[in-house]
């Protein structure tokens, strides 16, 4: 009976760690409110080219110029009632994506998922 328990323990304790894997969130940096479109969103996608190399007037679609990337992202890639689903956030996210070009780094990709939080505003 003990030398069954002994190997049964650290089976045990191994099964609920794997458990706890599942639902650890992914840490995140806390971003302050009040989230401008133009002045915090838009140079995520245009800085370097991030993602305007690809997503341009002319080119891929989305486009995520400055003109047009409003327009491009709300409504159709935007779920308000589940701001961490919206398809901004999720295809591109920086661990949940399967669009391997360019991703976003966690600190934009909590700006992106705050500022549809607040509402997906042209501000
Ligand atoms: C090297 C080119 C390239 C770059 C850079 C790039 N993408 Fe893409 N993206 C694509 C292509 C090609 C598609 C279409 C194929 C697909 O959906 O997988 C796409 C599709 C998408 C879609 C899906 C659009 C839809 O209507 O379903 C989103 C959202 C997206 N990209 C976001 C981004 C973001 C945000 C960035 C910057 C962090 C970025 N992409 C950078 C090539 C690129």
């Amino acid at each position: 009976m003990k030398r069954r328990l002994k190997f049964l323990i650290p089976i045990l304790l191994v099964m609920a760690s794997c458990k706890y894997d599942f639902i650890l969130p992914v840490p995140e940096t806390p971003v302050a409110s009040g989230v401008s479109f133009a002045t915090q969103v838009v140079p995520i996608f245009t800085t370097g080219n991030k993602c305007t190399s690809c997503h341009k007037t002319g080119g891929q679609s989305p486009d995520y110029t400055a003109a047009k990337a409003y327009n491009s992202i709300v409504p159709s890639l935007i779920n308000a009632s589940a701001p961490n689903q919206s398809a901004i956030y999720t295809i591109a996210g920086p661990s949940t994506s399967t669009h391997n070009w360019k991703k976003f780094s966690a600190s934009e990709a909590a700006i992106i998922l705050q500022w549809i939080t607040e509402g997906a505003k042209n501000n």
